[in-house]
């Protein structure tokens, strides 16, 4: 929400854009563009830029794939763990229908592994997108309306990740995951080792806000209808029920992705946070699959 923030102070147009897309997204759900006979699968092309000071953050290849195989499984509703999801919510939990790839081909046309490793000055980086530009110690992005750019390094002050939401400036579209949240073993630590910070920061760069809607006291909205309304983030591991908000039996849906909750408890999205990722597939960011198959 920092970076949201901050776009909207700083870039003239963001504010009028994240409106349109509401608006579009909100008219789509609406009419029912998760009608199951329609549903898309998306296939995503991702670079992920490794920044490393020190030679034990530069992360293996292997990590970077694992972190793909999770994305893979938690967008297609294979997660592991989905069996936990509390039953009164089962029915609700949704296969997103994404695939993502490493990418194969770069943006000059030439062969790779979908993977950039780059030796920096500064030991960590936080929200301000330092990250993204060379001149302050990152890497540019890949064409990001053809890649799915994500940075992975050290940041400062215990920050997991951080993601740009749809409508915002080229130049630093994408997220950032530290590489203590990122993947499978390697370099990851408990209780963030589940690779579910990326499918988090992913969930924002596809249109999806916090399940407490970043408001105090019972006032936000994720503008999703299917998850109850709760009063913050929830951290750890909750028991169920945890209620807040009024939204009892069931309490918080402290096991979505779009929670604090630690990696091991995350297990779904819902339908119309699915919708929601919809819509901006197949609106705001087409060009990452503008010829979607049919899911089968
Ligand atoms: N931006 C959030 C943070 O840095 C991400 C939280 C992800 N949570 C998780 N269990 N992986 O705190
Ligand atoms: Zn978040
Ligand atoms: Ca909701």
């Amino acid at each position: 929400m920092a970076v949201h923030h901050r776009l909207c102070e700083t870039v003239p147009d963001y504010l009028h854009s994240r409106y349109a897309m509401e608006r579009r997204t909100r008219d789509l759900v609406a009419t029912g563009c998760m009608m199951r006979e329609k549903r898309l699968l998306f296939r995503i092309q991702v670079v992920v830029h490794v920044l490393y000071h020190h030679s034990n953050e530069q992360i293996n290849a292997a990590q970077v794939r694992s972190q793909i195989q999770v994305l893979n499984r938690d967008f297609r509703l294979k997660n592991g763990n989905r069996r936990s999801i509390p039953r009164p919510w089962r029915g609700l939990a949704a296969d997103a229908g994404l695939e993502f790839e490493l990418a194969s081909v770069d943006p000059a046309g030439q062969p790779t592994k979908g993977i950039t490793y780059h030796k920096t000055d500064r030991q960590s980086f936080g929200t301000g997108d330092s990250i993204k530009n060379p001149e302050s110690g990152g890497v540019a992005p890949w064409d990001t309306r053809h890649y799915l750019n994500i940075w992975v390094a050290p940041l400062t002050g215990g920050l997991l990740g951080y993601a740009q939401f749809p409508g915002g400036p080229e130049a630093t579209d994408g997220v950032v995951i530290s590489h203590t949240a990122f993947g499978l073993r390697g370099t990851t630590v408990a209780p963030f080792h589940r690779g579910r910070t990326a499918t988090h920061e992913i969930g924002h760069y596809l249109n999806l806000y916090h399940l407490w809607g970043d408001m105090l006291d019972c006032g936000g909205t994720d503008h999703c209808c299917d998850t109850p309304t709760q009063r913050t983030p929830n951290y750890g591991k909750p028991s169920f029920p945890n209620i807040s908000c009024d939204n009892g039996p069931h309490g918080d849906m402290f096991m979505n992705y779009m929670d604090y909750s630690d990696d091991e408890v995350m297990a779904l999205f819902t339908e119309a946070q699915a919708a929601r990722i919809v819509a901006t597939m197949t609106g705001p960011r087409a060009s990452l699959d503008p010829a979607p198959a049919p899911l089968p």
